[in-house]
């Protein structure tokens, strides 16, 4: 293998093994034959699984498979909106609680499924209404409140994809993403509240628009009431949705319509969008959610605190848990706003017994101090989840101990926006579970760990994850770009999706997540590529080249570093003002995630003789490590002068 041999097999043993209780064990929804039941005929297994939705239509074949390109539930239609509401009300659920929507501010809504499903026709019809027909792509630009889940269960109702954009980007961001899906409508909010403070949105959308689009309206949902701006094009929601007909029968669609895109970071610096389609998404996220979290619908309290900005929120706030009839806690805003104890007494307060959240927000409690969790009563919950980055055992064990009370399992879940549901994880009722391990792939998937010619690694060694069988709820390519779609994911190994990812195989064989293989950083659990800073760094007057890493950091698994080269003319002198000109045009650029954590301005950047930037020299500089082997630069110097020039910058301070 490459440069990331050495910290790929570079891995502390862990013996440590937690299974779960024989009560858990006994009441679990995957039970010890769910493995072997799978592998017995794996595309048996999914038709079984798929078969737990409503169809109009059954599909004629379960698979057709032409690397790299799969199509599942042939023939076979679907509604996804039908799936995640009208059934349940149908069935006699629509009493049950859908959402506990908590407002940063302390408002509160209590939504059932007869509720939601009314809302959602009536937003449905809306739509139709302002001309959206079945294909057109809506973009959705929305806080944390129950019209985002809303917006897309009525454009899944009527066949129109949706392309959710995470409420923290920027207005360039958002524009990008509105011209590549070619968005006809875009949904958005006054603003919502964040931090204890109303935040504006609807500004960042009209800021987009003036650049080229074919968005013909804009329906804005009045959430915080502050003073917006308006156009021709802009209609309230309270005022559209408001009057519409609570009556609406929906459409079935083929399996393989498309469901949404999303857009995620690449290698390069253009977001890719990720487009799914309905039958094969749909049956693994409700399976996965079933089975992975043990949702018991009757009596659980389900929370995912991702926001529906992400890949998580879709798959496990929006489609899985309200096909399986849980019900869920909903909060928009902040962990310590106003106070630390917030996500504890919310847990608290509605008796939250499933939390699922990432591993950044674990090592900020962690640093925040037990107190905050103590202070509250969390005996209601009896599983927790985790999905995003690695998490450190040191952080898992503390989520089990002060978290968990010591009685909750933890399934440490892996999976992407690629592929749109959990893939590899513990189940709950079976794994005896190690901390720091997602440990081995679902029932029905097939993930290995690989060397350079794609031979599975022997346990007790490291290499590349890859899946090398189809799965439902794959990705069925990147929107509009086909030859990216192969390049990207299909090419280090033929026929097989490389996740980027390494991984390694303990002597147990169960599987370590490693981390990207690739120039993709994660911060907080949130995916950047480098290439996406650099080019938002270099698109500033003052720099004339930028290198970005992804730096070990305590708190958000990675931290942006940027080195920097500034254009002739640019004085270092006025460093500070300069180091914060180019963080918030970084923010303006991409969004607030992606704003460096240090900036570094240098006068040369570490390049081999074909011109790549080792970012592994940088990475030792940013981590303050000795810089490694540095012979195969075009000019050996280079480490040294930045070396030096660093020195001199601190020696100035
Ligand atoms: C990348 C995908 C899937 C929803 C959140 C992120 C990393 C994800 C884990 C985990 C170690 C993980 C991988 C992956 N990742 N879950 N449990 N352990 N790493 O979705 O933005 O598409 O990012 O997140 O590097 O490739 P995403």
């Amino acid at each position: 293998m490459s440069q990331d041999h050495e910290s790929l097999e570079n891995l502390l043993s862990e013996d440590r093994h937690f299974s779960p209780s024989p009560e858990f064990a006994a009441e679990a929804n995957a039970q010890f034959d769910e493995y072997a039941h799978a592998n017995m005929d794996r595309l048996a297994f999914w038709e079984e699984q798929a078969g737990t939705l409503q169809w109009e239509r059954k599909w004629d074949t379960v698979l057709e498979w032409q690397a790299p390109y799969a199509k599942w539930f042939i023939g076979g239609k679907l509604n996804a909106s039908v799936n995640a509401l009208d059934r349940h009300v149908a069935e006699g659920r629509g009493d049950r609680v859908a959402f506990h929507f908590e407002g940063e501010p302390g408002d509160t809504q209590t939504i059932t499924y007869a509720e939601l499903l009314i809302q959602v026709k009536k937003a449905a019809n809306a739509l139709t209404e302002i001309g959206i027909v079945a294909g057109d792509r809506v973009a959705i630009y929305m806080p944390m409140i129950p019209e985002a889940a809303i917006a897309m269960l009525a454009c899944a109702r009527i066949g129109a994809p949706h392309s959710v954009v995470f409420g923290g980007f920027s207005a360039d961001a958002l524009l990008s993403r509105i011209q590549d899906a070619d968005a006809k409508l875009v949904i958005t909010a006054d603003g919502g509240f964040r931090k204890g403070a109303a935040f504006a949105l609807k500004p960042a959308v009209d800021e987009a628009l003036k650049g080229a689009h074919n968005v013909e309206k804009v329906i804005v949902v009045q959430r915080t009431k502050q003073e917006t701006a308006w156009t021709d094009r802009d209609i309230w929601w309270h005022e559209l949705v408001g009057k519409q007909s609570t009556e609406h029968v929906a459409q079935n669609f083929d399996a393989e319509h498309p469901l949404f895109i999303l857009y995620t970071s690449g290698t390069t610096a253009k977001p890719k969008g990720i487009f799914h389609t309905t039958g094969g998404y749909l049956t693994q996220v409700a399976y996965t959610h079933k089975m992975v979290f043990d949702i018991k619908p009757e009596s659980d309290v389900y929370w995912c605190t991702a926001d529906v900005g992400w890949i998580t929120g879709h798959s496990y706030v929006v489609y899985g848990p309200l096909i399986n009839g849980a019900t869920q806690v909903m909060y928009e805003g902040t962990p310590d706003t106003p106070h630390k104890g917030r996500i504890f007494e919310i847990i608290e307060k509605y008796g939250v017994t499933i939390l699922y959240t990432a591993p950044t927000l674990i090592r900020t409690w962690m640093k925040w101090g037990d107190e905050f969790p103590k202070a509250h009563n969390l005996q209601s919950l009896r599983l927790l989840g985790t999905v995003g980055e690695p998490i450190n055992p040191e952080a898992w064990m503390w989520y089990r101990e002060v978290i968990g009370g010591e009685r909750c399992p933890i399934v440490d879940t892996w999976w992407q926006t690629e592929t749109g549901a959990i893939m590899i994880s513990p189940l709950p009722g079976i794994t005896a579970t190690k901390p720091g391990s997602a440990m081995r792939p679902i029932p029905g998937i097939s993930a290995k760990v690989v060397d350079d010619n794609a031979v599975p690694v022997a346990d007790g060694h490291g290499g590349y994850l890859i899946l090398d069988q189809p799965w439902p709820s794959m990705l069925r390519g990147v929107w509009g770009e086909d030859e990216r779609y192969k390049e990207t994911y299909w090419s280090r190994f033929e026929g097989i999706y490389f996740a980027g990812d390494g991984a390694k195989l303990d002597d147990e064989g169960a599987i370590w997540l490693l981390g990207r293989v690739d120039d993709v950083m994660n911060v907080s659990g949130h995916r950047i590529s480098t290439t996406e800073v650099e080019s938002a760094l270099v698109s500033h007057e003052a720099v004339a080249e930028a290198a970005v890493v992804g730096a070990a950091d305590a708190m958000t698994g990675q931290g942006i570093v940027a080195f920097v080269i500034l254009r002739s003319g640019i004085k270092h002198a006025d460093g500070e003002e300069l180091n914060t000109q180019l963080r918030n045009h970084v923010a303006k650029e991409i969004g607030a995630i992606a704003k460096p954590r240090q900036i570094l301005i240098v006068n040369e950047l570490p390049k081999t003789r074909s011109g790549k930037i080792m970012r592994r020299l940088l990475r030792d500089v940013a981590e303050d490590r000795v810089v490694g082997d540095a012979t195969t630069l075009a000019d050996p110097n280079v480490m040294k002068l930045i070396a030096a020039g660093l020195q001199s910058a601190k020696d100035e301070d």
